[in-house]
């Protein structure tokens, strides 16, 4: 093989510690510069790195080592900083890289302004998130900075090229690299790292401290050691990281001995509502914090995790299954739980990402949530007024329906509050809330378009008004009648068609009246809620797909259990039943204000219909997967009047269409619907499921009856409102495999 000319030609490393030399070796062993020279006061250290083969070359001092180098790093303790710099100063190539590792970002600015004046554009300080309680060249590790983080805090005016060239280098040592603010990560920082390693010193230097420390030690168990293992750490360079980075430590400090106060007090009065509270919410979040942006949101941007289905053709449906639980139903039941006083019981809830995020937004408003677990979650409601201002911004995910009745109760609060989400929610239409909410009095500031971020000022007063709907949205309804909860006077809101009534019916249920008035529901300001237990049916949508696909594929027979069969969501059974699907409905029954049934479903001959437009909001949600159905039909079906279809997670005509026609399944788009052919052979393929849930399980159901492997990628969303459907899947038939799933 030719080698290429590495990275940088001479790379001085000051300070042979655990993070120098082993940046050494990783640059080393990865061929990222033509010499490695290092520089350490300690000689010994300089020596064994020389014969550890950490470094090439030993300089005899700093001066020797940054002569000639392209890229100079400092990885010498906080406080030794501005001396070294001086050393280097005469001596810096001009066109050098000069860099640190050090943990606190600002120290290391004011340094280099003292020394050189100015921070130069290619003065780029950097921090690697990796390290370990061991410290000296002995424990260099090649490996220390793989799968592992590195902030860089370039200055503005930054040598784009250099910057670049020093990402490199750290991608090369097998780091992701991250770019931020100085004053950003210090504060970061101090929370994340300086804060745990001061209680950890704190907290063994005073049980050592105690007369029976030797029997404290003996009989500490893994809980002690796990806690204090950072207590272990290299004095010196944590006495600098706490004096250089003083301020942002002092604030967290502040802030944790105000919330160890809190559990203190707590403790003496015996109040287990606060305990449960900061516990389950701590729980929940060292669960997940892997997935947490700042302590706030319950998931991050599912694009970081790439999920692909591989489909085999064919299969039959068989089984007896439930889908999880409804998605609408979940979302409300936390709400109103939360808002409820007493204790609310949910069985069946939905623990996908959504519901999850919704769950999670109302922990960070102070609410105690225990679960879930297999289901049950168990809400400790604070009633109408006793939600807390969260820490940061809410992180609704991909969660429309919680960021538009988020949007509504929100407005009310007291206290300012900003919703945002992913990239796709991000997109979606939010000035369907913001307008009604504003003419009811609320401030809220939107982005370009009425997209997301929403930013909602508090302390306004609500009056109800009445608001006769443009577009057929169960969201938008839910959204006016829980900002009128809280609004002076009626809210009333006439619907174009029948949306789902999950939220008249459940205010219902926690004892808040709700007026119906043909196509008109309101509510009057100034109630209350009364806690009550919730059993959440399977989500119709989610059994839809099971209902297709057991329809479609030959030889099928398939029992769902427990589906919600709610009048304004049963259009998919409607619309199936009149292309001729043999949908059994047993055992209908009336549980918690919903009916319910379970459903035997077989294979059928399908025809294709024109789709009455009033079914439309009925089986909004159910389109997707009902276009397979229309495609593996006889005859043509016709879809008109749905363009919300084209503001949902994705454009769904367009995704499916797409997605189609890389089957070889030719459709025909119309600015409110589709025309599909059915018949048409469906072929082999990938298909792009732009991250839409839905889109990515109807091209699972496709495999049935296709004649080649199928592919769909972005499918990471699935988990966002059917966690398990991989699984559940397999287990009725589809030939289905998953990669890349976590
Ligand atoms: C939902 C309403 C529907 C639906 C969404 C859930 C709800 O949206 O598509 O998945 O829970 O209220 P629109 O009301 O905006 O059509």
């Amino acid at each position: 093989m030719v080698s290429s000319e590495p990275l940088f030609k001479r790379v001085a490393v000051i300070g042979l510690g655990l993070i120098g030399g082993s940046l050494a070796c990783a640059i080393r062993r990865n061929g990222l510069a033509g010499t490695v020279v290092g520089a350490d006061q300690r000689i010994e250290e300089l020596q064994l790195g020389k014969e550890l083969g950490v470094i090439d070359q030993a300089a005899s001092n700093v001066s020797e080592a940054v002569q000639g180098a392209d890229l100079v790093v400092l990885a010498v303790p906080v406080r030794a900083t501005r001396a070294v710099l001086e050393q280097i100063r005469p001596v810096l190539e001009p066109d050098a890289i000069l860099t640190d590792v050090g943990s606190t970002k600002s120290s290391f600015v004011t340094d280099v302004e003292a020394v050189f004046g100015s921070l130069s554009p290619r003065v780029i300080p950097g921090h690697p998130i990796a390290g370990s309680e061991k410290s000296g060249i002995r424990a260099a590790n090649p490996e220390l900075f793989a799968n592992h983080k590195v902030i860089l805090t370039p200055p503005d005016n930054v040598s784009q090229p250099h910057l670049a060239r020093l990402k490199e280098l750290w991608e090369g040592c097998g780091a992701t690299v991250l770019t931020m603010s100085v004053a950003y990560h210090d504060e970061v920082l101090a929370a994340t790292s300086h804060l745990p390693h001061l209680i950890a010193f704190s907290l063994v230097d005073t049980l050592a401290g105690e007369d029976e420390n030797m029997d404290i030690f003996r009989y500490a168990a893994g809980g002690f050691r796990d806690f204090t293992r950072i207590a272990a750490s290299d004095p010196v360079m944590w006495h600098d990281i706490f004096l250089s980075n003083r301020d942002a430590v002092l604030r967290v400090i502040d802030h944790f001995t105000h919330d160890l106060e809190q559990l203190r007090t707590a403790i003496a009065n015996q109040d287990s509502a606060t305990l449960l509270r900061v516990f389950s919410r701590a729980k929940a979040a060292r669960e997940h914090f892997s997935k947490m942006l700042s302590g706030q949101a319950y998931v991050t941007n599912n694009s970081e995790k790439q999920v692909t289905f591989r489909l085999q053709p064919g299969g039959a449906i068989t089984g007896d299954i439930r889908a999880p639980g409804d998605k609408s139903m979940s979302h409300r039941s936390i709400m109103l739980g939360a808002l409820a006083e007493g204790i609310t019981e949910v069985k069946g809830f939905l623990e996908g990402e959504d519901s999850l995020a919704t769950l999670q937004a109302f922990r960070d408003m102070g609410v105690t949530i225990e679960g879930p677990e297999d289901g049950f979650v168990r809400i400790h409601g604070v009633g109408m007024h006793g939600l807390q201002a969260p820490r940061g911004p809410l992180y609704l995910g991909n969660s429309g329906t919680a960021m538009r009745l988020f949007a509504g109760l929100l407005a009310a609060q007291p206290f300012d509050s900003e919703l945002t989400g992913d990239a796709s929610l991000s997109g979606r239409p939010m000035g369907r809330v913001a307008e009604p909410l504003r003419a009811m009095g609320a401030v809220i500031d939107t982005a370009e378009g009425g997209r997301p971020p929403l930013k909602i000022r508090g302390g306004q007063k609500l009056s109800g008004i009445h608001y006769e709907m443009p577009v057929a949205s169960a969201q938008v309804k839910s959204c006016l009648l829980l900002a009128g909860l809280y609004a002076e006077g009626s809210t009333s809101v006439t619907e174009p068609a029948p949306t789902r009534d999950h939220t008249e019916r459940m205010l219902a249920g926690f004892g808040y009246h709700v007026h119906r008035d043909g196509a008109t529901a309101s509510v009057s300001g100034g109630g209350k809620l009364t806690a009550t237990n919730i059993d959440v049916p399977a989500d119709i949508s989610s059994s839809a797909f099971f209902l297709v696909a057991a329809s479609i594929a030959p030889g099928s027979d398939l029992i769902l259990r427990h589906v919600g069969m709610n009048p304004t969501r049963v259009g998919v059974i409607n619309i199936l039943n009149q292309m001729g699907a043999s949908i059994e409905v047993l055992d209908e029954r009336e549980i918690g204000g919903e009916p319910v049934a379970d459903l035997r479903v077989r294979s059928a001959e399908l025809q294709g219909i024109d789709i009455p437009e009033d079914q439309v909001p009925l089986a909004i949600d159910e389109f997707p997967v009902l276009f397979i159905a229309a495609a593996c039909a006889n005859g043509r079906t016709v879809l008109r009047g749905a363009e919300e279809l084209r503001v949902k997670e994705s454009d769904r005509i367009q995704v499916m269409a797409d997605g189609l026609a890389a089957l070889g399944v030719e459709t025909t788009v119309t600015p409110d619907g589709i025309i599909i052919d059915g018949g048409q052979t469906i072929g082999g393929g990938t298909v792009n499921s732009h991250g839409d849930h839905r889109i990515a399980m109807s091209f699972a159901v496709a495999s049935l009856r296709a004649v080649g492997e199928i592919t769909v990628t972005d499918c990471a969303n699935v988990a966002t409102s059917f966690p398990g459907f991989v699984e559940l899947a397999q287990g009725t038939g589809i030939n289905i495999s998953a990669e890349g799933a976590e």
